[in-house]
């Protein structure tokens, strides 16, 4: 059966650890998985600009013995001249995967119900589950486990990123929190779905509007812009109703001493992150970004074994 990876709970809690097990083998010995030999193609396609998803995509294609097309939909019939689902047969004939950067998720589920090689959310305005893996996988390195410890995620609370944190990381038993202004908060049906796996795993989901409360004996820091791709028209708003919100110093101190600190990336110093913090002691940014090639790697070598006839 075709496996897809749409939302991070589109992995069970052993599915995703098994990943996240073959991501750090893959980190010690790149080169020893080859399921894309040949070379098999596959589709990156991207709605919305990228650095580290398109990068580590193609890199880690190639390292899979594969070949990277990388499809910048501006320049194709997808996108209101041609639909989803008849791009997705045509895709599923010549391509052994399909990962899609895009707006809807609705979209992203029907290329999948489409298609008959797995489909890849490389992010979507609902979750970038990818992503995820890489900020779970990073977790585990520097703090040599997931289950139990207490994470929180500050800034649009009602973003992309949110709601991963908030589904990946209860799979993992993460005691999830997350904080935004209000208007700004969790998707609810996202919440409730993040209350349903954590009875099952021992994690936990909690909302706040106050970051300094949120991040008391937190073990994990993470933020995202508060301006996601396609909301460029919301800027000037958005940027006055995220007072408090910066992750400076002084509100990091809230979180345990040796707390770490991720972002996703891009970040804009000096609006959810200050270059103080970004670039201190406690920022594990960059381990976080090249974990993006090894976690995704993994993902990959999993979803073409699954997804075998
Ligand atoms: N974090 C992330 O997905 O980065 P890109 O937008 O550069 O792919
Ligand atoms: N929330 C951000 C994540 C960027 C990787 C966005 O969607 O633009």
């Amino acid at each position: 059966m075709t496996r897809h990876f749409l939302r991070d709970d589109d992995l069970s809690p052993s599915e995703q650890s098994e990943i996240l097990d073959l991501a750090m083998k893959l980190k010690s010995n790149p080169y020893s998985a080859r399921p894309f030999e040949g070379p098999k193609t596959i589709a990156l396609i991207f709605d919305k600009t990228s650095t580290r998803t398109r990068v580590s995509f193609s890199v880690g294609v190639s390292d899979l013995g594969g070949s990277p097309l990388i499809v910048d939909s501006t320049t194709t019939q997808l996108g209101g001249k041609e639909s989803i689902a008849d791009t997705a047969k045509v895709l599923e004939r010549q391509v052994a995967m399909i990962v899609w950067r895009t707006f809807s998720q609705s979209g992203l589920e029907e290329m999948a119900a489409n298609s008959k090689v797995p489909v890849v959310n490389g992010l979507s305005d609902e979750f970038h589950p990818c992503q995820l893996l890489a900020d779970l996988m990073t977790i585990r390195e520097k703090l040599g486990g997931l289950s139990g410890k207490v994470l929180a995620y500050i800034g649009d609370a009602s973003n992309n990123m949110s709601h991963s944190y908030m589904l990946a990381g209860v799979t993992a038993g993460v005691k999830v929190r997350v904080a935004g202004p209000a208007g700004y908060q969790p998707n609810p049906n996202v919440y409730r779905r993040a209350e349903e796996i954590a009875l099952q795993t021992g994690g936990s989901i909690d909302v706040y509007t106050d970051p300094r409360l949120a991040l008391v004996d937190c073990d994990v820091v993470a933020t995202d812009t508060w301006i996601s791709m396609g909301q460029e028209d919301q800027k000037q708003q958005k940027l006055q109703e995220f007072p408090g919100f910066t992750l400076d110093r002084e509100l990091l101190s809230n979180a345990k001493p040796e707390a770490i600190v991720l972002h996703c990336l891009p970040a804009y110093r000096g609006y959810e992150i200050s270059a103080e913090v970004l670039e201190g002691p406690q920022s594990v940014v960059w381990d976080q970004a090249e974990n993006r090639l090894h976690a995704q790697k993994a993902l990959m070598v999993w979803l073409a074994e699954q997804s075998k006839a």
